[in-house]
């Protein structure tokens, strides 16, 4: 079966943030129309005065024609009525401009006070929730779901109340008139209200379909220009745009399923609207004939009645932006209510860690989600300033530890201790400010070197960021670049060879004056000749800290303090360099193998 893979893969994915919506999510949004609650009470005021104010135009009309007909109509009488409207036309101009700005305004501010929250959230979230989560489906809450949010309390609520007040007044002002013709008139409108209620769950559930397949196809792009040299290497551009014009077809068939409901509310509704002009025309005219109504009365009243499908159609929207708003806020708020698994401590962490001193005792780690133990058996014991060096096959687990010793997964009490305190009585920024992390694949911002270098000290020295890019051995080649410092490396640092990469993340860990530092195969794409040269000159960075060097070669680790080696999870040998070489056979070998330029693994021919 060809390409089974992705598309399970692209099935199942995120499935958790699928939620049943209910309008208790709008508890999400409730304190910010609260906060905003005088400015959307003098909009609303704005609103209703300019719906009297268009009821008024009937009325006015109504006069002129009255006057026609008794014959007591003159040129300036009809020329001041004319004036009148356009009066007021005017006024309604102006208040349609305030509630535009104080509503619309709000919907607008709202949208970014969420967006904002959402994304602190996002950022306090931990990396097993982004293991569970793709970039895209979050992308495409930040986009599409923010923005049925927003035009649900903008312009939803607007339709709504205009609606109701419109549909209310117009109705007042029918009754006026004729109370058994406004009763005849409105007869067919209850079936609008059946109509919306029986087709908005299914509404509902259509537009589910749409946002989560968006979701999908936002992820899709991402992934797709996230990995582009790897598309293009495999020459799968075909290939790729081939299954996003599929999903393509299905957010269409998706979005078509949508507009079927739409296609049939509107017209209906409008039909609905013109069944009542059809019984007004007939018994309002015959009550116009008898006498009953004047021909004003029965002119307006066709006014008002025309005026009523505005309200009935926009009920049909307004349930529909309603109905988006909140399945859109439902997903927000399931989003919103993800906690990292990394709790924090309750309160403020008046501790530092000045020392650097590690103990780490643990029987095993399990990664959120996995069935089987990455860790077995560890038990560590850093004193101040020493050096630590792990070694070991690959998956054995050494970047797990690192990520442990890192604060970056939860731990059981009492296994992991910073300077004697237990990390779980310590704060994340407490623990977090005392390390510098060096970790095995490099992230960096599609901004300047010298931004990426001051990452975690953006207030640092042009003199400081030199210093520690000598030490990382690039300094050269970042001059050697037409903007030196200033030059902009790409999307997560294309521009660059892995090399380069690797060096500006050491150089960016120098920068932090701190007790532990940890390094994570930070040299693995250096030749040995720069390594040797970068291993030299930050030896006296590194002098005094406490460090953790994670290394597939052994000269980093030769002046360890201890090594360790690692195997399936567990520390097979320890001891320092001289040791190891006699007694553990792993280390003996890479150490044979590095040294003795070993070559010709590689059998060819
Ligand atoms: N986030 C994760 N969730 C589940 N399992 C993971 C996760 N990260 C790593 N593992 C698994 O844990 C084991 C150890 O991985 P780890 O990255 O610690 O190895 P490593 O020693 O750093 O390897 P390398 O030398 O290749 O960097 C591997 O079997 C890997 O599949
Ligand atoms: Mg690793």
């Amino acid at each position: 079966m060809r390409g089974s893979f992705s598309k399970i893969g692209f099935g199942t994915i995120s499935k958790k943030l699928e939620v049943e919506s209910s309008w208790r999510s709008i508890r999400l949004v409730a304190p910010y129309f609260r906060r905003h609650l005088s400015k959307l009470l003098w909009g609303f005021l704005a609103l209703m005065l300019v719906d009297v104010l268009q009821l008024i135009i009937p009325r006015v009309v109504k006069w002129a024609v009255d006057a026609l007909q008794q014959g007591q109509a003159t040129r300036w009488m009809l020329l001041e009525y004319g004036l009148y409207i356009i009066l007021i036309a005017l006024i309604i101009g102006v208040f349609r401009f305030v509630w535009r700005q104080l509503i619309l305004g709000f919907s607008r501010t709202l949208e970014i006070e969420l967006r904002n929250r959402l994304f602190s959230h996002l950022l306090s979230l931990d990396k097993a929730f982004f293991q569970r989560t793709t970039i895209g489906e979050v992308m495409a809450l930040a986009t599409n779901d923010l923005s049925s949010v927003q035009l649900a309390s903008g312009m939803g609520v607007v339709a709504f109340v205009d609606a109701v007040f419109m549909g209310l007044a117009a109705v007042g002002f029918m009754l006026y008139i004729h109370p058994v013709l406004t009763i005849v008139a409105v007869s067919p409108m209850p079936i609008l209200a059946i109509l919306t209620r029986v087709l908005s769950s299914r509404l509902h559930r259509r537009f589910k379909r749409v946002q989560e397949q968006f979701s999908l196809m936002t992820e899709f792009v991402r992934s797709a220009l996230a990995s582009i040299r790897l598309v293009k290497a495999y020459n799968q551009e075909a290939f790729q745009a081939e299954r996003f014009a599929q999903m393509g077809e299905t957010y269409v068939r998706n979005n078509l399923r949508l507009a079927f409901i739409y296609g049939t509310m509107f017209p209906i509704s409008g039909f609905i609207g013109n069944a009542g002009m059809l019984l007004v025309v007939v018994f309002g005219g015959r009550l116009a004939i008898l006498g009953s109504i004047t021909a004003g009365d029965f002119v307006a009243f066709i006014s008002y009645l025309f005026i009523m499908t505005w309200p009935m159609m926009a009920m049909g929207w307004v349930a529909d932006l309603f109905q988006r708003g909140v399945t859109s806020l439902a997903r927000i708020e399931a989003l919103m209510n993800e906690k990292p698994g990394l709790s924090d401590i309750a309160g403020p962490d008046l501790h530092v860690i000045s020392r650097g001193v590690i103990q780490f005792k643990t029987q095993t780690f399990t990664y959120p989600g996995s069935v089987e133990p990455c860790l077995k058996q560890i038990s560590i014991d850093i004193a101040q300033g020493k050096v630590l060096g792990i070694v070991g096959r690959t998956g054995a687990g050494k970047t797990t530890l690192c990520n442990l010793l890192a604060r970056l997964y939860p731990v059981e009490d009492g296994t992991l201790f910073f300077d004697g305190l237990d990390v779980n009585k310590l704060s994340l920024h407490t623990v977090r400010s005392a390390i510098s992390y060096v970790p095995q694949d490099v992230m960096l911002f599609s901004d300047t070197i010298a931004f990426n270098i001051a990452l975690g000290k953006p207030d640092a020295s042009v003199e400081d960021i030199e210093r520690v890019a000598k030490a990382a051995a690039i300094h050269d080649e970042i001059i050697a670049m037409p903007q030196g410092y200033l030059s902009r490396i790409g999307e997560r640092g294309i521009k660059l060879s892995g090399g380069q990469r690797q060096r500006l993340a050491i150089a960016r860990a120098l920068l932090l004056d701190r007790p532990i530092i940890i390094i994570d195969d930070g040299l693995s794409a250096v030749d040995m000749e720069t390594e040797h040269s970068i291993i030299q000159s930050i030896a006296s960075y590194l002098r005094g800290r406490t460090c953790i060097i994670v290394s597939h070669r052994v000269a980093p680790l030769a002046d360890a303090n201890e090594i360790l080696v690692m195997d399936n999870g567990r520390i097979v040998d320890r001891g320092p360099h001289d040791e190891l070489i006699k007694h553990s056979a792993f280390y003996a070998t890479i150490y044979k193998h590095q040294t003795s330029g070993h070559s010709g693994l590689w059998k060819f021919g």
